[in-house]
């Protein structure tokens, strides 16, 4: 049984990539995974597609509002306005913020006013302890359930307790957390999966990753 079993975790923009590829490793773990969405029927397709039953289902709101765990897993461009509608539904509840700020015209990670996502998410939402996790590792690569899985998931965030919890949900889908330190470094996070994003375009890959050498 893991710690997380007793309570949901949703995955608010569940029905795109990351939250497809989330889903189904969280699922397989033993989670009670919520898919959120803006409209609840694309949540029941995404929910059978993931192999979850249907009352896995739900608009965002209410997601958010029966987990104790949420992924924020929505492009950057609503990630603000998400936040100012969720917000007071994510007191004390973790958040795990795994937006890249990525301008799609500049083709690169820009942070506005120098700050990432997940500093932005705390500032919105300031009741909920947010942890910024998972930008570099490849939704593909986790939607695919044969597939082998590479790479780190690389941590921050201000609650340590927060922080590992999030840590043990990255372990149980088989693979290892690294506490990358505090919510500030999550512009490091952000850049680092721009810098994943033009490797695989030159590379022609879909799944490369960041691992730290030298651990245990
Ligand atoms: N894809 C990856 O490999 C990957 C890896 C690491 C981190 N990320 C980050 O994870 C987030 C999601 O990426 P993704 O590739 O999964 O995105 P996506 O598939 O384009 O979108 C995810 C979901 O977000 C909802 N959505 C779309 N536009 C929205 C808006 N303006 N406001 C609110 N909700 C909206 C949609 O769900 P509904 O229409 O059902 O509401 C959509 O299915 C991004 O911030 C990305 O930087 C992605």
């Amino acid at each position: 049984m893991t710690d997380h079993a007793a309570g949901a975790i949703a995955i608010i923009g569940g029905t795109g990539h990351l939250g497809l590829g989330l889903a189904r490793r969280l699922g397989r773990s033993g989670a009670r995974v919520l898919i959120g969405s803006r409209d609840a029927s694309r949540a029941h397709v995404v929910a059978a597609s993931a192999g979850l039953d249907a009352a896995a289902a739900r608009a965002n709101p209410d997601a958010a509002h029966e987990a104790d765990v949420v992924f924020l897993t929505v492009p950057f461009e609503g990630h603000e306005a998400m936040l100012r509608a969720l917000g007071p539904l994510l007191e004390g509840k973790i958040v795990v913020d795994t937006t890249v700020s990525y301008d799609r015209q500049a083709r690169a990670v820009v942070l506005v006013d120098g700050m990432s996502a997940a500093e932005r998410a705390h500032r919105l939402a300031p009741g909920a302890r947010v942890v910024s996790g998972f930008h570099t590792i490849s939704s593909e690569m986790l939607a695919d359930l044969e597939r082998p899985l590479h790479g780190d998931v690389l941590l921050c965030g201000d609650d340590a307790d927060a922080k590992n919890r999030v840590g043990t949900i990255v372990r149980d889908i088989g693979l290892r957390p690294v506490d990358a330190g505090a919510l500030v470094q999550s512009r490091l996070l952000e850049q680092l999966a721009g810098l994943l994003l033009g490797l695989n375009r030159r590379y022609k890959k879909k799944d490369l990753g960041i691992a730290i050498v030298g651990l245990d």
